[in-house]
This record gives C-alpha cells, sequence and structure tokens, in this order.
C-alpha cells in the first residue's frame, strides 16, 4: 500500500519525507488555505521535496475554468497531479487532462458508482472520503469495499483507490487489508501508526537489561 500524506505543511512534508515512508502528497483548497501560502509556491516546494505525486486541486468549477487552472499547476512540476471534484465537468476534465498525459485524481467520491464514473473517465486516482461517510452515520469502508469489488472485475481499470479523509489508524489498516492502493493520512495519523505501548516498554526493558550489564557494542 502506498502511503501518502495529506497536508500542505512543509515543514511537515520534510520530515515525514525524511521516513522513506512517504510515496506522494494530497492538499485540497481548504489545506492550502490553511498555509496561508500561495498556491504556486507551496506546490513548487512539495514537489521538490517528494519526487511522487502531489495533488493540486483546481478551485474552477467549469470544464473550460478547470482546464486553464490545470495548465497552470502542471507547469509547477512534473509530479503535479491535477485533482477535480467528482462532477459531470470535473469527469470531462479528467478524460481531457488524461488524454493529455495528466495524472488526475477525482476528489470528493462518495459512492461506487461515482469511483466507476471516475475510473470510466481515466482518472490515475479515486478519492473515497471515508470519515466524512463515517461522520453522517455510513460506512466509509464498506464503500472502500464496494470499489475494489467492483474495479476487481475489471482489470483493465488502471485508476488506484485513494483512501481520503482518514481519521485513524484502523482506517489504514482496514483499507490495506481490502487491498486499496494508497491512503491519504493526515501528518498525526501518519505518526500514530508507528505506536504501540509494547513496543514502547519492550525497548525500555531491552535498554535496561543492556545498560546493568554494562554492555557495549564495539
Ligand atoms: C483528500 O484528498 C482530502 O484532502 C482529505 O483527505 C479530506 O479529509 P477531511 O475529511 O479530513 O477534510
Amino acid at each position: 500500500m502506498k502511503f501518502f500524506v495529506d497536508t500542505a505543511d512543509v515543514a511537515e512534508i520534510k520530515l515525514l519525507a525524511a521516513s522513506g515512508l512517504l510515496d506522494g502528497v494530497t492538499t485540497n483548497p481548504s489545506l492550502v488555505a490553511k498555509s496561508g501560502r500561495a498556491m504556486h509556491d507551496v506546490i513548487a516546494e512539495i514537489c521538490a521535496i517528494v519526487p511522487g505525486p502531489v495533488s493540486a486541486e483546481v478551485a474552477a468549477t467549469d470544464y473550460d475554468g478547470m482546464l486553464h487552472e490545470a495548465r497552470i499547476l502542471r507547469a509547477i512540476a512534473k509530479n503535479v497531479t491535477v485533482k477535480v471534484p467528482l462532477t459531470p465537468d470535473g469527469l470531462r476534465a479528467c478524460r481531457h487532462l488524461t488524454n493529455d498525459g495528466a495524472m488526475v485524481n477525482v476528489t470528493l467520491c462518495f459512492s461506487a458508482a461515482q469511483a466507476l464514473l471516475a475510473a470510466k473517465a481515466g482518472a490515475s486516482f479515486v478519492s473515497p472520503f471515508v470519515g466524512r461517510l463515517d461522520d453522517i452515520g455510513e460506512s466509509g469502508m464498506a464503500l472502500i469495499a464496494d470499489i475494489m469489488t467492483i474495479f476487481r472485475q475489471y482489470p483493465y481499470l488502471k485508476t488506484e483507490v485513494l483512501v481520503a479523509s482518514v481519521r485513524h489508524p484502523m482506517h489504514v489498516v482496514e483499507a490495506a487489508k481490502l487491498g486499496a492502493h494508497v491512503a491519504t493520512v493526515p501528518p498525526a495519523i501518519l505518526r500514530q501508526l508507528f505506536n504501540h505501548p509494547l513496543t514502547d516498554k519492550g525497548l525500555a526493558a531491552f535498554l535496561a537489561d543492556w545498560a546493568k550489564a554494562g554492555l557495549k557494542i564495539a
């Protein structure tokens, strides 16, 4: 499973990239706004840190506007993935951009039918938002299971399922069990994946025994 980080915070991205575990980055208009920086600057900086796909989302909602913004975003760096919303205009833009050789992430997917449309539009990634479905009392993971089942019936579909709106480590584990290709995870949750109290306890015990015996690796 590939790990993307879901943030526009460059300092966080630098730290996580150093771990060697980062395969890509996703941003959205809210995350870029939160960074307080200009879109061009923040995306350029992220693309220089992470060689994998970096999703940069259009703000236009009409086909021509999306293509105009996509041209600007694609000029920033080769690894920019244009993110478009799952709307009729977004999918039309997706098809055009994919035919032109761009990577496209179709975002705001909340149903299996929508995911199928994104795949048919040639998306490189489709982003189902699991946390936001859980928030309204539906099951985000049931949606991932449905999409994976459908995509497996048609091996020629090359669209990767990018699990988004991840709220806790179990979302990542469940998504991996279902064979989802990518999870995009907020930095705090990515760090939580490392943690287990028995790891801390075991390490402390090993170090205490080592120190008591006065051993050294020379
Ligand atoms: C995905 O690309 C989105 O940026 C993100 O995962 C949305 O997550 P949220 O529902 O926590 O805002």
